[in-house]
């Protein structure tokens, strides 16, 4: 495989992970990377042996970067990706592409126009377990599938991360949220309606430095979500439980049985199978899998893709879709109505 150069924006807590993640895979080369703050650019540089740009237009104008890596607070990166894009930039950005459905269908639409490659993470429906609950559900494991639980508990999550409060600025729907969304749409596809309920339980938080702050959006939710296929998914989400008290786990009820996934996020996770009143019993061995996330799984498949000429996995109408049904939880949240979803993919 030929060698892509990839250019990492954002220095933060996650851009740690990306290139510890990325280094048994050669052919992927850290070109460089900027961030608004210069010493966090350094300081990664240094540890990477890579370069610091001075500007994402730098970025724009390297005629060697195959795909900009966009890894920067959520607020920001619809105005990056846009950037990148009109720039001519195939991109891989975090999640999400934009914090509003309106602004990331044009940016979707912008990418499409001018034949540029958009993938967003999520991307743990690549993860080794996913894929293989994703193979017993098409073997029809769990007979017509009616119900889909998932949970995504997050707990107090400044307790670890050094800068919490741009991910509560937007809330735990947008953080953590997404990923059974995500998820849960990629396994069953489109979804059409949504109802939710949520509260800020605990508004006054502290962070690792002892600074308090408040916050503003539910950090625990409910939602109830129709999919196209009639199957209700229902999702609860928390940055007050934490995943050792209540594991990321997605629950497949269909006429035969449930089948159980330890996490929706652990690449490594249980995977088991029950009856009706029996109890649950393993299907899958997984002590092959990776173990934790490897969070450039998407981005290397995304680099594949750009070699073979394929469409990576990642697609960009899903990762749209998704924005939609976050938005219209939102909402819902806000209004206490049930909301239309309009897109699909
Ligand atoms: N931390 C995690 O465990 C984790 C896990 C999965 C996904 N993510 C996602 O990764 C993204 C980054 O999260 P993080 O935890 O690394 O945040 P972070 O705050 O630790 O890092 C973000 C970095 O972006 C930089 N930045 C902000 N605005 C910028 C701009 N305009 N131009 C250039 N750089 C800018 C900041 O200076 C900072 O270094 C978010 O979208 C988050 O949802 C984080």
């Amino acid at each position: 495989m030929k060698k892509t150069n990839i250019a990492i924006i954002g220095c933060g807590n996650i851009s740690v992970q990306y290139a510890q993640t990325l280094k048994p895979y050669s052919f992927m080369n850290i070109k460089g990377v900027y961030d608004i703050d210069r010493s966090r650019a350094e300081e990664f540089a240094n540890a990477h042996g890579t370069y610091v740009y001075d500007s994402i237009d730098d970025i724009v104008k390297d005629p060697d970067i195959d795909i900009a890596v966009n890894l920067t607070i959520p607020r920001v990166h619809g105005e990056i990706n846009r950037r990148l894009i009109e720039g001519g930039k195939n991109v891989y950005t975090e999640k999400p592409i934009a914090m509003t459905y309106e602004e990331a269908k044009d940016i979707v639409g912008l990418a499409a126009e001018k034949g540029l490659k958009l993938c967003s993470s999520p991307i743990t429906f690549l993860g080794d377990t996913q894929m293989e609950a994703a193979r017993l559900l098409n073997e029809n494991i769990t007979g017509k599938l009616r119900l889909v639980a998932a949970q995504m508990h997050n707990g107090m999550f400044e307790k670890w991360h050094p800068n919490p409060s741009s991910l509560y600025d937007v809330g735990v729907l947008y953080d953590v949220g997404i990923y059974p969304v995500t998820f849960v749409t990629y396994l069953l596809g489109p979804a059409i309606k949504v109802r939710a309920f949520g509260k800020v339980l605990m508004p006054e938080r502290t962070d690792l430095q002892g600074r308090a702050f408040r916050i503003q959006k539910p950090d625990h939710l409910y939602a109830e979500i129709e999919l196209a296929s009639g199957i209700l998914f229902t999702l609860s989400a928390s940055f007050l439980v934490d995943y050792m008290k209540r594991p990321a786990s997605v629950e497949f009820v269909g006429d035969n049985g449930v089948l159980y996934l330890g996490s929706s996020l652990f690449f490594r996770s249980p995977l088991r199978f029950a009856e009706q009143f029996k109890p649950y019993e393993d299907v899958a061995d997984t002590s092959g899998a990776y173990d934790g996330i490897e969070w450039c799984r998407g981005l290397v498949d995304m680099a594949r893709a750009l070699e073979s000429g394929t469409s990576p996995k990642a697609n960009p109408y899903h990762a749209l879709h998704v924005i939609e049904i976050l938005e219209a939880i939102e909402k819902s949240l806000n209004e206490g109505i049930e909301v239309s979803i309009t897109s699909t993919f």
